[in-house]
């Protein structure tokens, strides 16, 4: 595998490319500094960007899109469809909902957000819809353990090209990392900083210091190396530049276990087994 610079790409089981790397922005606001920062970032060379009709901030990305320099075909954009909007048909609607906040044609990805019980099997057949439909180049789930994976694909046509999960250095995920791994399902970092919580981390700041590098920087590096998709989220532009700078250093085998080590199976968000939903 290799990542040599920020616009390096996966490629998913159907195919499509999607980059290892990219901007998340769940909590950034639309207005003018969200159209600053997002035409920043793809200055400096984000081309993912990760966005759910709940940031309320699609029609900011959007904006951000139409008027940037850089070809839409050159974007990867992700939408999710929320849980009060999970359904067949409350699927497809949401869908267009997104895609009018969003003005865009077709979509890169489009994921369930969370598996809503007796819901996300219908809210699946939809997404299989709008992929025949080549609305969207590639579908996923997020927050699917292994039992919500494996009952959506034992009736399915599609396969889950995604699944985009709470994952750090406390919560390493093992078992849900070696079945997408074995199964061809890209597993993709949410909260890959954890929210800033691990910025005092002792034994990452020990691997920072090795490398010269911050402790954001060890932590997604550590997940381009586990072959991890990661989109951290910033409001700021120098921020922006620190988490793209990973390009330039190698973890040592030895590094990536010790960080494997810290996992304290923690979570920042709710467990999907265990959400009011
Ligand atoms: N599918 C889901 O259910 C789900 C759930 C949560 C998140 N997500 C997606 O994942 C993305 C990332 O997750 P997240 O926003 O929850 O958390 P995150 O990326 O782990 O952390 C973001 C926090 O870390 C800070 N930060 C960013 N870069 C930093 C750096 N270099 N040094 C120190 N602090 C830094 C940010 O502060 P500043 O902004 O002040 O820099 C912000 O407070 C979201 O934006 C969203 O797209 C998906």
């Amino acid at each position: 595998m290799t990542f040599s610079n920020i616009f390096s790409t996966t490629t998913l089981a159907n195919g499509v490319k999607m980059p290892w790397f990219g901007l998340g922005v769940y909590k950034i606001q639309e207005g003018d500094n969200m159209l600053s920062l997002l035409h920043h970032a793809m200055e400096l060379g984000y081309r993912s960007f990760d966005t759910a009709s709940l940031y309320q901030n699609e029609a900011g990305l959007g904006k951000a899109i139409q008027t940037s320099i850089i070809p839409r075909e050159e974007l990867f954009i992700t939408s999710k469809v929320w849980n009060t909007d999970q359904g067949y048909e409350e699927t497809l609607a949401a869908f267009d909902a997104s895609m009018e906040r969003l003005g865009l044609e077709y979509l890169d990805l489009y994921l369930i957000h969370w598996p809503v019980p007796h819901q996300y099997k219908n809210t699946w057949r939809a997404l299989e819809k709008l992929y025949s439909e080549q609305r969207v180049r590639a579908i996923g789930v997020s927050n699917f353990h292994i039992h919500h994976l494996q009952d959506v694909m034992r009736d399915s046509n599609l396969k889950p090209m995604v699944n985009q999960v709470e994952y750090h250095p406390k919560l390493t995920q093992v078992e849900l990392r070696s079945f997408c791994k074995q199964e061809n399902i890209q597993l993709e970092a949410w909260s890959p900083l954890m929210r800033g919580r691990l910025q005092n981390n002792p034994t990452l700041n020990q691997i920072a210091q090795n490398h010269n590098k911050t402790i954001a920087q060890v932590i997604l590096r550590w997940d381009l190396q586990n072959e991890v998709i990661t989109i951290p989220k910033t409001s700021h532009e120098l921020r922006l530049k620190e988490n793209a700078d990973i390009y330039d250093f190698v973890l040592t085998d030895k590094e990536m276990e010790i960080i494997q080590a810290l996992n304290e199976n923690q979570r920042t968000g709710k467990d999907p087994d265990n959400f009011q939903f």
